[in-house]
Formats: structure tokens, C-alpha cells, sequence
């Protein structure tokens, strides 16, 4: 297993529509390059992406009352960097790959914010970031 492409960087906020502000305001974003709010219930984020010339910037806000973004934000009230998110080829491979490694993977592979597998590495294991591996997207 060998990661690919950066593909986004996941940022917690209390309000997604309040951090549009920012990235319009400061960073001379329109809307037409942010895509609207999405929701996954079982992972318990609402989330919408910040699209950039070579990457893409993830908003992430909790949703429900045990959002694991709730704890996050208690401890970063006004937001903070979540997680990097890297592309594999392949989530079982690599999943299994860190495994082997004595990496510790959070949860099995499940549909992330893009319709494909991803899977979570903790932070312990990555320098103190949470690393999110998704399959990579088709690009054509
Ligand atoms: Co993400």
C-alpha cells in the first residue's frame, strides 16, 4: 500500500454556512466554488467542500446528539484541522496492509463524503493527526 493524492483537508466548525464566510471573505471564494451541505447520519457530520485548484478543503459540522465533531469542538470551540485525508487504490488492501503494521484503523471501511470506502488511522499511530485513506475517485 503506498498513498496517492492528497485529496482534502477536513476542517470541524460550529456552523458550515458561518465558515463559507471565511473562505468568501478572506480567500475570494464564491459560492459556485463550495458545494452544498451534505449529511452523513451514521458517521454524525454534515459536511460541504471547499473546492481548490489542486485539492479541496472539507467543512464538517456535527449532526445528531453524539456527533464524535460535538467532542471535538468542545475542545476547539471555534473550529479546528480534524484530518488529512489521503487516496489508495484500494481501502481493504491498505486497511489490511496497516493492520499488519501494527497501525491502529478506526472502524471498518464505510461510504465517506465522497461515495467511496474510506477508512480513519489514529492519530496516535500519525503524529498526532487523524489520517482518513478513500478510495480514489474516477477521474476522467
Ligand atoms: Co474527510
Amino acid at each position: 500500500m503506498k498513498i496517492g493524492r492528497l485529496n482534502h483537508i477536513g476542517i470541524a466548525v460550529p456552523s458550515i454556512v458561518a465558515a463559507w464566510k471565511t473562505y468568501k471573505n478572506l480567500y475570494g471564494l464564491a459560492q459556485s466554488d463550495i458545494t452544498p451541505i451534505g449529511e452523513m447520519p451514521s458517521q454524525g457530520v454534515r459536511f460541504s467542500f471547499i473546492n481548490l485548484e489542486n485539492s479541496q478543503i472539507e467543512l464538517i459540522e456535527p449532526l445528531g446528539d453524539n456527533s464524535p465533531i460535538s467532542k471535538f469542538l468542545v475542545k476547539n470551540p471555534n473550529g479546528g484541522q480534524h484530518h488529512v485525508c489521503f487516496e489508495v487504490a484500494d481501502i481493504y488492501s491498505a486497511r489490511d496492509d496497516l493492520v499488519a503494521k501494527g497501525a491502529t484503523v478506526l472502524g471498518e471501511p464505510r461510504i465517506g463524503a465522497h461515495g467511496t470506502l474510506v477508512i480513519f488511522v489514529h492519530p496516535k499511530d500519525t503524529n498526532g493527526v487523524l489520517i482518513e485513506l478513500m478510495e480514489t475517485l474516477e477521474r476522467h
